[in-house]
């Protein structure tokens, strides 16, 4: 156990690379090196990247790129994407070309309602806790007053406390589980504080609350803190079109347009009974809400938890999207609960988080939940459209080429040689590096 160290935050950022470099590292000056090549140029800029979490030691670059033509409830956006994957962004603006000439896509928000329990255990009998109640509601509330102040001014604030019985599954266990409202603030950071003072609230009750026996004074909290599932807090996004939109796509895979309607309808369907499809199939849905997410300086942890947990709400993991085909009317739908914020956190402090809400024209929480879920949905759509049609890796590893190219150590005229040859080409490493060796021999013999 050499390696171990005491006080490893408190350190410099350079005796922490330091550190890390002659303890873990095989090559330590290469090591040394590249941490000093990922800091920020401008010193005030990497302060704050610095500040976001512990032992900070070089910043992990991802793309930041823009899906243009995003057409959502008639307004038009260049909709930021935060994502490494290859035909991930392409993907989302050719679903937004798409759609932008039929119409665009369309959402709501069905609600925006966020929930936080206190999880805590009481020895007395669940009826008399439970007759307790009214007199303790208010109790709670108005031990709140002061951090809800705030919230409350905004519109905001708990809307609904409610007392959940456990005790059949776990002895003496129940819940105290809020309702919040929080505005155009993603609200962890409120929904805790306020769940921490309902506790403590819950607690001070018991203790003076008079005539009770001894044994049904202590209330034990055992954690309170938010969920992130959060199936209120949800948003509908929905495209629609005739089929007869699906004539010339259908044309090129010698189909006419019911047939692909109804085969993107059936690969749907096939997403909503088989876990295994459903799950990649959400993947692909979280490749767009994930990306616009992270680019907004939100949780997607949270997100993606609360995502897949919805997918699974009635007993088995399906799909998020669904589809229907009827009187020859396409229409694609995503129903999925995204709790975001446009205030507060990351939003405010990461540069370009800032300027990801600047370009989409500073939205509110629910407009940008309309936002997330149509390039959710665009992403669903490009994917199933790909499936059902050329599969997936023409268009992706096209888009991969450059990856390879890279990796190869591709000059850029051997690069254009390559992006014009696999134009009508199957790109694979093996054949990359094959077209490289063959056309590098050639230029030596011609030396
Ligand atoms: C790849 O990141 C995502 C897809 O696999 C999604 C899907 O299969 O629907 C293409």
């Amino acid at each position: 156990m050499t390696k171990t160290v005491n006080g490893f935050s408190k350190l410099g950022k350079q005796q922490k690379i330091k550190w890390l470099a002659d303890n873990y590292s095989s090559d330590p000056l290469a090591v040394e090196q590249v941490f000093a090549e990922w800091q920020h140029a401008n010193e005030q800029t990497q302060k704050i990247v610095d500040g976001f979490t512990e032992n900070v030691l070089a910043n992990f670059v991802l793309p930041y790129s823009i899906a243009p033509n995003f057409l959502i409830n008639g307004r038009l956006y260049a909709v930021p994407m935060v994502i490494e994957e290859s035909s991930v962004v392409a993907a989302a603006s050719s679903a937004a070309k798409f759609w932008l000439d039929r119409g665009g896509f369309h959402a709501e928000v069905l609600d925006m309602e966020k929930l936080g329990q206190v999880h805590f255990r009481w020895a007395g009998q669940p009826e008399k806790l439970k007759s307790l109640f009214a007199e303790l509601l208010p109790h709670l509330h108005a031990a709140c007053e002061d951090i809800t102040a705030n919230m409350r001014k905004r519109g905001g604030g708990i809307r609904d406390i409610e007392l959940l019985d456990f005790t059949a599954l776990e002895p003496n266990y129940y819940q105290l589980r809020a309702s919040f409202d929080t505005c155009d603030s993603m609200g962890a950071n409120f929904i805790n504080s306020v769940l921490e003072c309902l506790g403590s609230a819950l607690e001070s009750f018991f203790t003076h609350y008079p005539g009770l026996p001894d044994a049904e004074r202590d209330v034990e909290v055992v954690m309170s803190i938010l969920s992130n599932y959060t199936p209120d807090c949800l948003v509908r996004a929905w495209v629609e079109t005739p089929i007869s939109s699906f004539e010339e796509l259908a044309r090129q895979q010698g189909m006419d347009a019911a047939q692909l309607a109804d085969r993107f309808a059936a690969a749907v369907r096939i997403a909503e009974i088989d876990p295994y499809r459903a799950t990649t199939h959400n993947k692909g849905i979280f490749n767009g809400i994930d990306a616009v997410v992270l680019a907004t300086g939100n949780d997607f942890r949270a997100i993606e938890a609360c995502g897949h947990t919805y997918a699974g709400r009635d007993g088995q993991y399906r799909s998020l999207s669904h589809c229907s085909v009827e009187n020859g009317i396409f229409h694609f739908e995503l129903r999925v609960p995204i709790a975001l914020g446009t205030v507060g956190g990351l939003t405010a402090l990461h540069p370009l988080a800032k300027c990801s809400l600047d370009v989409l024209g500073h939205p509110s929480a629910s407009e940008l939940m309309c936002i997330v879920a149509a390039v959710g949905l665009a992403q669903n759509f490009a994917a199933v459209r790909s499936l059902i049609t050329t599969g997936i890796q023409q268009g992706h590893m096209k888009m991969h080429l450059t990856n390879i190219l890279n990796h190869l150590g591709a000059s850029e005229e051997e690069a254009a040689a390559a992006q014009f040859y696999f134009q009508n080409q199957t790109v694979s490493f093996s054949g990359v590096r094959s077209f490289l060796e063959s056309s590098r021999s050639a230029s030596m013999m011609a030396e």
